[in-house]
């Protein structure tokens, strides 16, 4: 079964606290999640491989270490996904970038996929789906389906706020996937919004309601 990794760094803890304020307006909110995604990367990247090379410094040649293998993929689940890459991409310039483009129909609350275009050697690639809201689920594990679908072996997915039973649906569905949150929230309300949450997180990030 795919871990659970709760990201209680007290930078991390202390944005999102100003990401869950409902005053706080959207340029605020989207530079906060930036960050946020940002600080994440730092912890979901740990355990990337290293190989040993050899550099030569002004002084003497050094042994040392790079990631190993092809750069990473970003796979944001549009559109909120996308107020997370930059972010990750401090840190990390060099990843590719993929999207997964999907909507909650909102009677059944079931995603619709609309577009997906993956990096080239998805099959070689750490990929990291990234989505602001985990809440029944349904999105992350069609985001994973279509990575997987493409070839991608080596999935995680970053959330910011997480409701309990979406964390449920994405280890069903798929158990070798680590998860990666800012957040366990208490549960969804009958709109299927994360309680307490933050809101619609498209529409605070983009300005559109
Ligand atoms: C939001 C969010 C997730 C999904 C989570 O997207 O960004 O993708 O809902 O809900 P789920 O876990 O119940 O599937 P939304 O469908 O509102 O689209 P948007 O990003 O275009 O706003
Ligand atoms: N999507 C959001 O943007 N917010 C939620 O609380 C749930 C799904």
């Amino acid at each position: 079964m795919g871990q659970v990794y709760v990201l209680n760094h007290p930078l991390i803890q202390h944005k999102l606290t100003f990401i869950r304020d409902k005053n706080t307006g959207t340029k605020e909110f989207r530079a906060l999640v930036q960050e946020v995604a940002m600080l994440m990367a730092y912890e979901i990247t740990r355990d990337l491989p290293l190989v040993e090379v050899e550099t030569e410094t002004p002084v003497a040649l050094a042994k040392t270490k790079v990631i190993e293998g092809k750069t990473l993929a970003l796979v944001p689940v549009l559109r909120a996904g996308l107020g997370m890459v930059d972010g990750i991409l401090t840190l990390i310039p060099n990843a590719k970038v993929g999207h997964v483009g999907l909507y909650r129909d909102p009677d059944t609350l079931e995603p619709v996929e609309y577009y997906c275009k993956l990096p080239l050697h998805i099959e070689e690639r750490d990929v990291i789906v990234v989505d602001p809201m985990l809440a029944t689920g349904g999105s992350a594990a069609a985001a994973i389906t279509a990575v997987k679908d493409r070839g991608a072996t080596a999935v995680k997915l970053m959330c910011l706020v997480a409701a309990p039973v979406g964390i449920d649906k994405v280890q069903e569905e798929h158990p070798d996937v680590d998860i990666y949150v800012a957040a366990v929230d208490e549960g969804l309300n009958h709109h299927g919004y994360i309680v307490p949450g933050l809101g619609d997180a498209g529409d605070r990030l983009f300005g559109t309601r």
